[in-house]
């Protein structure tokens, strides 16, 4: 095994710099470009300790990077194949094709589905800007219907209404990991012979009726982006399915439309997913089960410590069981208490503060603000606190005092 050389790679296990901006997104000390807090703020609580969740598999990521090191099989390769089948099982799925991000997954599930120029898809505007990409990159329009102010997620009572000739497809996402109402989804999408993509990035293993997610749909997409409940050591993301004729189509337009080489059926993509990826989502997929189970503990104990205050908590519907992608209250001084926690030294973040309707990138969509006033409502109030499996009692008891500390105020 050469551990000089993973060692090259593994040296961004240090500073967890799988991605240019992730210092940026979640507020870690840019002079190392890394997401540790220097050790004079060690009382600081980050909105997300990457390292920590590093520290504890880093043997096994080490091993398994230095296989893939021996192997050379960086572009897919038997690591990913044993990542897809594992993932498959996992979602409880026929078919899994590793991706070299979610948004990548997302553009090919509405590429199989036949969406192209001038379609639709209804989807929600209260998301991240992904879901709303892989809508543009085939040339059709994202129909944005507005959220349940409950769950946050797409309310089904609103999208018949929106439906039209020109609809192809419901893209609902599972915000926050928490699921959406799927039933009286799927009986509209019955109804009018839509398919349901569902947008799984931010929901690996959350539970709908006691099912996970992710096959409730034609097709599902997740993304393995390092902050994710199951993170690459860079990027990723699967299409999961369980249609055969999706997986063949999907695996040949991740690699430039071929199935053999240098022999290409229609225009491709490279979105494969990197052979050192699948190594370490295969470690991290072992854990996955128990570090859901930390984050639903976390959000259990805040579910506690917080009750009474002025906030509006998260709370899972009865059909729902959330995999605790983010923990977000609702406030109407939520940016007070953002610079609170801030000035104080807890991580916190904002998902998100302006709903795609109204994005620079779809003015020409042509809405304006009151268009989706729960999703607008939401973007204002809406405040993520620091939730991870490593997140001990005694740093929620943390937050918790410094929120109670700013309402006393
Ligand atoms: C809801 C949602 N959809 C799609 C994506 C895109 O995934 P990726 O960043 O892997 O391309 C993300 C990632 O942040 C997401 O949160």
């Amino acid at each position: 095994m050469n551990w000089s050389g993973a060692a090259v790679f593994t040296r961004n296990f240090t500073n967890c710099s799988f991605n240019r901006d992730l210092t940026a997104i979640f507020g870690c000390s840019a002079a190392h470009g890394s997401l540790i807090f220097s050790h004079d703020m060690e009382e600081k609580i980050p909105y997300l300790d990457l390292p920590a969740q590093i520290r504890s598999v880093r043997k096994e990521l080490d091993a398994a990077i230095a296989r893939t090191l021996d192997n050379c099989s960086f572009c897919l390769g038997p690591d990913v194949t044993q990542f897809e089948k594992d993932f498959a099982r996992f979602v409880g799925a026929e078919h899994c094709s590793g991706f070299n991000s979610g948004t990548s997954a997302l553009h090919v599930a509405l590429l199989l589905l036949g969406v192209g120029r001038d379609d639709e898809v209804i989807t929600t505007p209260f998301t991240f800007v992904a879901t709303s990409w892989a809508i543009s990159y085939v040339g059709a329009k994202p129909v944005y219907v507005d959220i349940d102010d409950a769950t946050f997620n797409l309310d089904p009572k609103l999208i018949e209404r929106a439906i039209t000739r020109r609809t192809k497809a419901v893209m609902p996402v599972h915000l926050y990991g928490h699921p959406f109402d799927v039933d009286p989804i799927l009986a509209i999408c019955r109804k009018h012979k839509l398919p349901l993509v569902e947008d799984t990035a931010q929901a690996h293993g959350a539970k709908y009726k006691g099912k996970t997610v992710g096959t409730f749909g034609e097709i599902s997409c997740y993304s393995f982006y390092p902050g994710k409940n199951l993170g690459a050591c860079g990027e990723g993301g699967a299409l999961v399915t369980n249609n055969a004729a999706f997986d063949k189509r999907a695996r040949s337009l991740r690699e430039h439309g071929s199935t053999v080489r240098y022999y290409h059926d229609e225009v491709g993509y490279n979105y494969r997913m990197e052979g050192i990826q699948g190594a370490t989502l295969g470690v991290k997929l072992k854990h996955l089960k128990k570090w859901t189970e930390e984050r639903r503990r976390v959000a259990h104990r805040y579910h506690e410590l917080l009750a009474g205050t002025p906030l509006q908590l998260p709370r899972e519907a009865a059909w729902g069981e959330s995999a605790y992608h983010l923990y977000v209250v609702r406030h109407a001084r939520r940016d007070d208490l953002k610079k609170h926690l801030d000035d104080n030294g807890v991580g916190c973040a904002l998902h998100y503060p302006l709903p795609l309707h109204l994005q620079k990138c779809y003015a020409e969509l042509g809405h304006k603000a009151g268009d989706f006033p729960v999703a607008e409502k939401a973007a204002r109030e809406c405040l993520s606190l620091p939730i991870y499996p490593e997140l001990t009692d005694k740093q929620i008891q943390r937050v918790v005092d410094v929120i109670k500390d700013f309402f006393r105020k």
